[in-house]
């Protein structure tokens, strides 16, 4: 089957580069992003390319290419899959917060009113495409309401798992390690699968890319995320121990990340990993497991979670103790607030954590990210539900400009890894703060020697002291 036509309902951090760079590889295809979020859709098409609701280095060129030409956004949901031969199903899938499963099992109700959406529409044979992140046989459940419900069409349901990281969501997309795809083992779903096969081929080498059964696919995405966030909990970890130890986490990373076998990746220190995936997807896992019956393999995957907010606590513990055991009415200046660099994307970000507990201690915290904004910024603090939307105003105030962010502050604390932070010029910084100045670094980036030299007292994530 030559597909002329993609649809892919949710036009967020995943939906929109994925479809912006099928279209961009593939111009002989219309590839039509919907989503129900009216502003989103609008930004998407916004004239101004700064604009775009996703910040990812490399998109906006992507999207000039493409847009208008055969990539389009828009509301229109059910015309775009009445014309479509191929649905990308490119919702969220958030961790569920009522009910059974309750702060565990993903909330499925988006990809259900999809697979409803789908069947009441569609006039022709399609296939169905799952992109979101989802439990193992999630296919079956969609299999099951478009073959009840729909107008008597066939549909065939790949899996076909995002692996692009935020911040390089482009490269990732452009040259991704692999791309996989699980469907049935009948003729059609072969059919199916070569159809999807057929479009990767266009950029990606043959060999990279992987067919399997729909339910390998599945759970290789969920086991792919819990191995990787399981790799951060583990260097995490060791960083507790060389802060006491006298040991630094870097050179112990770089030690180990030397074996062939352990590989160097994903072994860098943080304040703790974020992002809407790694903590998502490993209640997930727990979940699944303990459905299974399998606790002793749900209690395991869960300690990669509690590991990370260890750390989290640990930092904001490391603050208040060090600041000599009282940060209220103290200015803490937060350098970052995205859950990682090139991003402005904050979802489950550590600074989250980490505010609201210098906030429970009364701290006054000034927050400056380059892209992340101030209403998002607000937005993650409300959905914690610590204190009143007033409070969080009071306490937290959000910096245009790191300079006038850090001026009177007692303490500086750096949440993600932005480059920019280590071309600041730190001697006017440290001049216009109150003294003794602290920097708190919780991704290791500063230079800490340069810094103490200035006159600042330092403290590295999983650096002992000397
Ligand atoms: C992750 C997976 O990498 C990607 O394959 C999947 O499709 C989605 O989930 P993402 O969450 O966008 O991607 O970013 P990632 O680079 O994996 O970082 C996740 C978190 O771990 C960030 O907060 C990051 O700062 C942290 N991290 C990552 C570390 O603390 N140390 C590391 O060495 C690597
Ligand atoms: P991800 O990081 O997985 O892309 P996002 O939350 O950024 O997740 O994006 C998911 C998008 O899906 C949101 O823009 C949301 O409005 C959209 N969405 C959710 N449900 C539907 C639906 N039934 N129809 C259309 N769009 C939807």
């Amino acid at each position: 089957m030559k597909i002329k036509s993609i649809c892919c309902i949710g036009a967020g951090y995943v939906g929109g580069p994925t479809m912006a760079v099928i279209a961009q590889k593939c111009p002989h295809i219309k590839v039509t992003v919907v989503d129900v979020n009216a502003s989103r859709v609008a930004s998407w098409n916004a004239k101004d390319l700064t604009q775009l609701p996703v910040f990812e280095p490399g998109l906006d060129e992507v999207v000039k290419e493409a847009r208008g030409r055969n990539l389009f956004f828009s509301t229109a949901i059910e015309q775009a899959i009445d014309q479509a031969d191929m649905i990308f199903i490119s919702v969220n899938t958030p961790t569920k917060t009522y009910g059974k499963g309750k702060g565990m099992a993903a909330d499925l109700k988006y990809i259900e009113l999809c697979a409803r959406q789908i069947a009441k529409v569609a006039k022709q044979d399609k296939i169905v495409v799952e992109k979101s992140t989802l439990p193992v046989r999630t296919a079956e459940a969609i299999k099951n309401i478009l073959n009840n419900t729909g107008n008597g069409v066939q549909f065939q349901i790949l899996s076909n798992p995002e692996f692009l990281a935020e911040g390089t969501a482009v490269q990732d997309l452009l040259n991704p390690d692999r791309v996989l795809i699980g469907g049935d083992t009948t003729k059609e779903g072969q059919g199916a699968i070569q159809a999807l096969v057929d479009i990767y081929a266009h950029w990606v080498p043959q060999d990279r890319i992987l067919t399997t059964n729909v339910w390998s696919s599945e759970l290789s995405k969920l086991t792919a995320n819990a191995f990787l966030a399981q790799r951060v909990s583990s260097i995490n970890a060791m960083s507790a121990i060389c802060e006491q130890s006298g040991a630094d986490v870097n050179e112990v990373a770089k030690a180990i990340g030397m074996d062939s076998r352990i590989g160097s990746k994903f072994l860098k220190t943080s304040v703790g990993f974020g992002g809407s995936c790694f903590q998502k997807d490993i209640l997930n896992l727990v979940y699944i497991a303990k459905s299974y019956g399998l606790n002793e393999v749900a209690d395991y995957w869960e300690q990669v979670i509690l590991i990370n907010e260890h750390q989290k606590n640990r930092f904001s513990d490391k603050i208040v103790s060090t600041l000599y055991n009282t940060v209220s009415g103290k200015k803490i200046t937060f350098l970052g607030w995205a859950f990682k660099k090139d991003t402005n994307d904050s979802r489950e970000s550590a600074a989250i954590k980490v505010a609201d507990n210098l906030l429970n201690e009364l701290a006054h915290l000034t927050v400056y990210d380059p892209k992340v904004t101030e209403e998002r910024i607000y937005g993650d603090l409300e959905y914690l539900n610590s204190r009143s939307e007033e409070e969080n105003r009071e306490l937290l105030t959000v910096g245009k400009d790191p300079y006038e962010a850090c001026k009177d502050a007692h303490a500086i604390a750096v949440l993600t890894e932005w480059d920019e932070f280590t071309t600041y010029d730190w001697e006017q910084i440290y001049e216009s703060m109150n003294k003794p100045a602290f920097v708190f670094d919780g991704r290791g980036i500063l230079d800490t020697e340069s810094l103490e030299a200035i006159g600042f007292t330092c403290y590295t994530i999983g650096k002992g002291s000397k």
